[in-house]
């Protein structure tokens, strides 16, 4: 279990929280200070004035190193203490890391009353002027704080209150997602889109820049008010973008509508585009911000299961064109992701379906224990949803650009794809992407590539949990048709994602094309003879 760590300012109340969230979660509590202070067996102050500034630095450190090798504590960080790189990657890296905030008169009022009344140590401000210390403190700390994603204000609330909130963060889990150029993180808990202007200002955007919230008229009502002050509260400037719902309008036409909106609203580019939404969003959005003007900085809080477990990992873009689909996009990755579990409770059944059949995929591909847990139909728990996108995350860091191994993602989409265009996208991608799961386990099996029994475990899956696992009547050799048009025109051949077993994919290079009519026809394509 990763640690929780609260730094802030000085007085911002990093020890006295940090003991009641231990005490609310029943984990062990450190402050850093006195951990200090007992292992040199002197007082902070003593430290300071005999050692100097740089000893009890170095004393910091050495502490900081040790805490970091701990599992499920909460560490109360002294106010500088993340100052220093090596303490930030030491604590940063794969622990919850929370900063508490107040405003500069809350601080100054706190630390007066600590050095009249309560006798906390306070060594840096032991000098003449200490107000003007306090300012200068602040401005070189500022841009460090504001480097944490999770920023909890405590001005004017009980100690009580922030610790409720404190300790709702302790659960957030933060995958890093590597890429060719670099890594990203991946957020997902509970409660946490209200923090998406402290995660965008810890991603780099500058503080005073305007974001784009591009959503749509379904989503827009439930969550970009939230999103919106968010962002406010954080400096920036927001500005609301409209797509149309659903599959029919990601294209070109839309992305144009998107450009037009951002020029409208100011962005330039130091701006931000956020989606807010499910794949359509994230697709479209995404690809607008790779192309305006020649690319601008991208966020994604997704908010449909599909999207979470899938369309808002590994940076691809893009549109669909008449002929077919995400025929047009761009390789364009997140500055971050937010995955807040809870949007899911507004989320239509059979969009929920939907993202089942990608989960159901995910555990084909690389979780075996996923899977099973998933066959018995029931909703996923927030930790199936992070196994989920912990496959992905582990297939797209070892091929960021889709060059060889990434291909397994695409177990299903051969034949799912081209039911989805046949069904005019009337068959969710999910859906449609399950029965070519369906249809790429009973080609294993004709091949000798898996048992028989395995498309019937798929089959029993799928069921479970509400998917359809057959084909819509269309003509076999529409479906043929409909997969082998593109591959066609580049002159290239079909390339299947085959299962071996539940957990194990292989790509094949040729199937025979007698084999994949036969396995349409079992699943209810209607085989004209032709
Ligand atoms: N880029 C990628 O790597 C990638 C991967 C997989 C899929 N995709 C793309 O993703 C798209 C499918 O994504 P999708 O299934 O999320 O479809 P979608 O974006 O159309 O969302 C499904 C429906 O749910 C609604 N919705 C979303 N979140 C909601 C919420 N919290 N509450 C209520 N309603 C909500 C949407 O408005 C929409 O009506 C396809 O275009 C597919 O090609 C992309």
């Amino acid at each position: 279990m990763h640690n929780l760590v609260l730094t802030g300012f000085m007085a911002v109340g990093k020890t006295t929280v940090g003991r009641i969230v231990a005490r609310q979660l029943g984990r062990p509590f450190v402050d850093m200070a006195t951990e200090i202070a007992r292992r040199a067996g002197k007082s902070i102050s003593h430290i300071f004035d005999v050692a100097g500034e740089a000893a009890f630095r170095r004393l910091e450190a050495a502490v900081c190193a040790e805490l970091a090798g701990r599992e499920g504590w909460v560490i109360a960080t002294g106010g500088g203490a993340l100052m220093d790189a090596n303490n930030r990657a030491c604590l940063m890296d794969s622990n919850t890391v929370v900063c508490l905030t107040a405003t500069p008169k809350a601080v100054l009022q706190r630390v007066q009353s600590d050095l009249n009344d309560n006798g906390v140590e306070r060594p840096l401000l032991a000098i003449p002027d200490p107000q003007a210390e306090i300012a200068r403190l602040w401005d070189a700390r500022r841009e460090m704080y504001a480097s944490v994603p999770w920023q909890v204000d405590t001005s004017d609330r009980s100690v009580e209150e922030v610790a409720a909130e404190v300790a709702r963060l302790a659960d957030v889990v933060t995958i890093s997602v590597q890429h060719s150029e670099g890594v990203y993180p991946y957020h997902i808990g509970e409660g946490i889109l209200k923090y998406i202007g402290g995660v965008l200002r810890s991603a780099g955007a500058p503080t005073g820049s305007r974001v784009a919230v591009v959503s749509n008229p379904v989503v827009a009502p439930l969550y970009v008010g939230e999103v919106e002050a968010s962002l406010r509260r954080s400096g920036f400037y927001p500005v609301i973008c409209t797509v149309p719902d659903g599959e029919a309008y990601k294209t070109l036409e839309t992305v144009r509508s998107l450009y037009d909106q951002f020029l409208a609203g100011g962005l330039d580019r130091s701006s931000t585009v956020i989606a807010v939404g499910g794949g359509v969003t994230g697709d479209l959005a995404g690809f607008a911000a790779a192309t305006f003007m020649r690319g601008v900085r991208f966020a994604q809080v997704p908010t449909s299961l599909l999207a979470m477990v899938d369309a808002a990992i590994g940076g691809k873009t893009g549109v669909d064109l008449p002929q077919g689909k995400n025929l047009v996009g761009a390789f364009w990755q997140p500055a971050s992701v937010l995955a807040d579990s809870t949007v899911l409770k507004t989320l239509p059944v059979e969009e929920w379906r939907s993202g089942m059949a990608e989960m159901l995929k995910h555990g084909v591909i690389g979780d075996a224990a996923l899977f099973s847990a998933l066959a018995t139909g029931r909703y996923p728990s927030s930790q199936e949803i992070e196994r989920a996108v912990r496959v992905k995350v582990s297939v797209v860091a070892k091929d960021p650009s889709e060059t060889g191994r990434r291909m397994v993602l695409n177990l299903g989409h051969t034949v799912g794809h081209a039911l989805e265009r046949l069904s005019r996208y009337s068959l969710r991608h999910g859906e449609a992407v399950g029965i070519g799961m369906l249809a790429a386990a009973r080609i294993a099996a004709a091949v000798g590539l898996a048992d028989s029994s395995l498309s019937g475990q798929i089959e029993a899956a799928l069921d479970a949990c509400g998917l359809p696992y057959r084909c819509p009547p269309f003509p076999v050799e529409a479906i043929w048709e409909a997969m082998t048009h593109d591959k066609k025109r580049q002159g290239a051949t079909l390339r299947w994602v085959l299962p071996h077993a539940i957990g194990e994919v292989a790509i094949v290079e040729e199937v025979p094309p007698k084999v994949v009519r036969s396995v349409l026809a079992e699943i209810g394509g209607v085989d004209e003879g032709v």
